[in-house]
C-alpha cells in the first residue's frame, strides 16, 4: 500500500497496474494509485458502516490520505465520525445531483476530519436520486465520472453503501475498483446474487 518509493516498491506498472508493498497486484480503474473500495452488501445491519469507518480511519491513521463518501441516507457513517452537522449544500447530495442550482465540486462537499482523513457526509435527500436521475443516461456512472479527474488526489476511497442492491449501491460498484463485503459468506452465500452481472450493468 501506499505511495511510490524509490526502491520500486509501489511503483506503477504496465496498463495502470500497481504494484503493493503486501506484494498484491491491483489494477485500479484510474491509475496514479488512487484504490476505491466499495463497502457494500444488500443485508441491512451486517457491519458495512463499521468497517467502512474502521478501515478509513486505519488507512488514514497509517499515513494514507483517505476520503469516506457516505453514500446511505440513513448517514450513519457520518453520525459515527461527528460529521452529520453540516448542511444538506455539503453532502453526498450535492456531489451527485444534476440540479443546477444544487451540484457541488467536491472540494465544497468534503469536510475534514484530520490531516489525512476526509469525508463527504451523506444526507436524507439522497434517497431522491434515484427519482432525481431517473432518466439521464448512464446515470450509475455519476459517481465514477466525478471520481475519475481525481486521479491521485487520495490514497483511499471508501464507499459506504446502503443496505440494498439499488441506484446508489450501483454507483458504487461502478465506480470502485474492489467491494469489501462485510457479510458472512457462510451464512449469506447469494448476498449478491450473481455479482458479476452487477458489475456489469
Ligand atoms: N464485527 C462486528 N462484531 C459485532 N458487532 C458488530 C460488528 N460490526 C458491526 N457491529 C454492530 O452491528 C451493528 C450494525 O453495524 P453497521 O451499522 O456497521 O451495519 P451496516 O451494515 O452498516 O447497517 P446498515 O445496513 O443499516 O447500513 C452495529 O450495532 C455495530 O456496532
Ligand atoms: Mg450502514
Amino acid at each position: 500500500m501506499g505511495s511510490r518509493k524509490a526502491d520500486g516498491r509501489g511503483r506503477m506498472g504496465p496498463s495502470g497496474m500497481e504494484k503493493e508493498e503486501i506484494g498484491v497486484t491491483w489494477e485500479t480503474k484510474r491509475g496514479l494509485g488512487m484504490r476505491t473500495v466499495a463497502v457494500a452488501n444488500q443485508k441491512g445491519g451486517c457491519g458495512k458502516t463499521t468497517t467502512a469507518i474502521n478501515v478509513s480511519a486505519a488507512l488514514s491513521a497509517a499515513g494514507r490520505k483517505t476520503l469516506l463518501i457516505d453514500l446511505d441516507p440513513q448517514a450513519h457513517a457520518s453520525f459515527g465520525l461527528g460529521a452529520n452537522k453540516g448542511s444538506l449544500a455539503r453532502s453526498a447530495y450535492n456531489l451527485l445531483t444534476s440540479h443546477p442550482g444544487k451540484r457541488q465540486p467536491l472540494s465544497a462537499c468534503t469536510l475534514s476530519l484530520s490531516s489525512n482523513f476526509d469525508i463527504v457526509p451523506a444526507h436524507i435527500q439522497l434517497s431522491t436520486l434515484e427519482q432525481e436521475l431517473k432518466d439521464k443516461e448512464d446515470a450509475v456512472s455519476t459517481l465514477s465520472g466525478i471520481l475519475s479527474p481525481l486521479r491521485g488526489a487520495y490514497a483511499y476511497v471508501i464507499l459506504d453503501c446502503p443496505p440494498s442492491l439499488g441506484f446508489l449501491t450501483f454507483n458504487a460498484l461502478r465506480g470502485a475498483d474492489r467491494v469489501l463485503d462485510s457479510g458472512n459468506p457462510e451464512q449469506e452465500p447469494n448476498v449478491f446474487g450473481t455479482l458479476d452481472s452487477v458489475l456489469n450493468i
